[in-house]
């Protein structure tokens, strides 16, 4: 029978080092014993990115990239997507189990009734540009919540983060369509606590001059859809801006503010605005193999963007739902022109030798923008509705970690390779040693 350990040898002392194996990982803090003299500081890992350091022990997502599973606590996001709520989903998402009815009615009450925001939150949103990013808002308003409830410092007690995960559960919705509104000089439209949650944020959005906003059911299926899919995705860079900030022991909403910030770059939540700008950049479909060459050419920097993950070197589960979900969406909303460009951009990418080598394939944010802008979304909202569905996954996230003993404050370490010590320069005779080097 194998040892779950693994030897290490140290050429440079000639020792030998035996350290523990535990679920496919090793304790780089083991490594920390493997010195050349005593008084050495001992062997770390150098890992950019993370690329293959597990920095938690986690019980929510489940992910194999090479074979594009995504479950849940155990779920299929194919079963999920097919069969529950948003909310269903979050709570599943949040407490590891899917609710009885009873927990079901609470916890939907309870977000429902929490989706009211202090009218002081709304002239913040007033002093905003009429152009300001609703992101920016969103970082914002989120982050100013903190100021309303002083009582989410108390992060040990879990009745008072039950409370923060309806606030924010509950007023994320509100936060992003009144964001909207100020961006189009509209009125706010106030929450309809009738309306499912999808629904009421679609009236929150919508809403005109009708007393009842008439919520059409296919397009309300849709985002709950799309809000389930978006749920959580395990250590991903927003779910860990949350973790590594909320470790510094900060309110929830101050976290979660983090963690919208490193949603909006382009290269996470801000991909699906990105892939819309890019399709209409193409223009037409006999365009397509031109920009295919010419992201080829780059070097890497133009991208086809909406496509390839760091974690799935295959088909993403979630783009595979969108794509299918875009029919029925597009029954009510007219077929997007900008779709016939995309599937010729995936047809072709999918045959090239230069994604395939590189296991590029569409990733949830590839379709997911052509459905929201069917359903009249603007582009500058994609990134917002993302960060919506993510809240849940985020607060799940940020619950484990308080709850986790083996966690301490975010604190990776670094490899230094600036000057060594020296002595401080007046600037009399920096200028003077300037001098002379500008004659010479
Ligand atoms: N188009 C063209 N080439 C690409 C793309 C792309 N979309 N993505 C990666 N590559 C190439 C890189 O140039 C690199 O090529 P090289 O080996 O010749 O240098 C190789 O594939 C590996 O790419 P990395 O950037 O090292 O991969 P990494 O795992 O760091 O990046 C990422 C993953 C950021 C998602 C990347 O694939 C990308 O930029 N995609 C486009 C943006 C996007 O769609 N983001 C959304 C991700 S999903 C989400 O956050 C919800």
């Amino acid at each position: 029978m194998s040892k779950d350990t693994l030897s290490i040898t140290d050429n440079r002392t000639g020792k030998n080092y035996e350290v523990p194996i535990e679920h496919g990982t090793i304790k780089a803090l083991d490594l920390r014993q493997i010195k050349v003299a005593a008084d050495d500081f001992g062997l770390m890992t150098y890992d950019p990115a993370f690329m293959n350091t597990a920095s938690c022990q986690s019980r929510v997502t489940f992910i194999d990239g090479e074979r594009g599973i995504l479950n849940y606590r155990g779920y299929p996001i194919e079963q999920l997507a097919e069969k529950s709520t948003y909310l269903e989903t979050a709570y599943l998402v949040l407490n590891g189990e899917l609710p009885t009815r009873a927990q079901h009615e609470d916890w939907v009450h309870n977000v429902t009734y929490h989706t009211m925001i202090h009218e002081n939150v709304k002239e913040l949103m007033g002093a905003f540009r009429y152009d300001a990013h609703p992101m920016g808002m969103l970082v914002s308003t989120v982050g100013a919540l903190s100021t309303f409830y002083p009582g989410a410092k108390d992060i040990h007690d879990p009745l008072a983060r039950r409370h923060q995960v309806y606030r924010l559960i509950g007023k994320i919705p509100t936060l992003a369509a009144f964001a909207y509104r100020h961006s189009v000089g509209m009125p706010y439209a106030y929450p309809d606590n009738d309306l499912s949650y999808c629904g009421n944020f679609l009236n929150m959005m919508f809403r005109m001059t009708e007393t009842k906003y008439k919520v059409n059911p296919v397009l309300e299926r849709a985002l709950e859809v799309l809000f389930i899919l978006h749920a959580d995705h395990e250590q991903n860079c927003s779910t860990s801006a949350m973790r590594g900030v909320g470790s510094s022991g900060v309110d929830p909403y101050s976290a979660a503010a983090a963690a919208i910030a490193a949603l909006y770059g382009p290269l996470h939540g801000g991909a699906n605005e990105q892939v819309l700008r890019m399709l209409r950049e193409i223009g037409s479909k006999d365009k397509v193999p031109a920009f295919i060459r010419e992201v080829k050419e780059s070097g890497g920097d133009v991208r086809l963007m909406g496509f390839g993950h760091r974690v799935y070197k295959n088909y993403d589960p979630r783009a595979k739902i969108i794509k299918k979900m875009a029919d029925e969406v597009f029954e009510v909303t007219g077929r997007n022109p900008l779709l016939e460009i995309a599937l010729e951009l995936e047809r072709i990418a999918l045959e090239d030798e230069y994604f395939l080598k590189r296991k590029l394939y569409p990733n949830v944010d590839f379709y997911s923008g052509l459905i929201y802008q069917a359903m009249k979304f603007p582009v500058d909202m994609f990134p917002v509705l993302f960060a919506i569905g993510r809240m849940s996954g985020w607060l799940a996230q940020w619950q484990e970690m308080i709850e986790d003993k083996d966690q301490k404050i975010a604190r990776p370490r670094q490899v230094y390779l600036g000057a060594p010590r020296r002595d401080y320069v007046a600037v009399e005779k920096r200028m003077a040693r300037e001098a002379a080097l500008t004659v010479a």
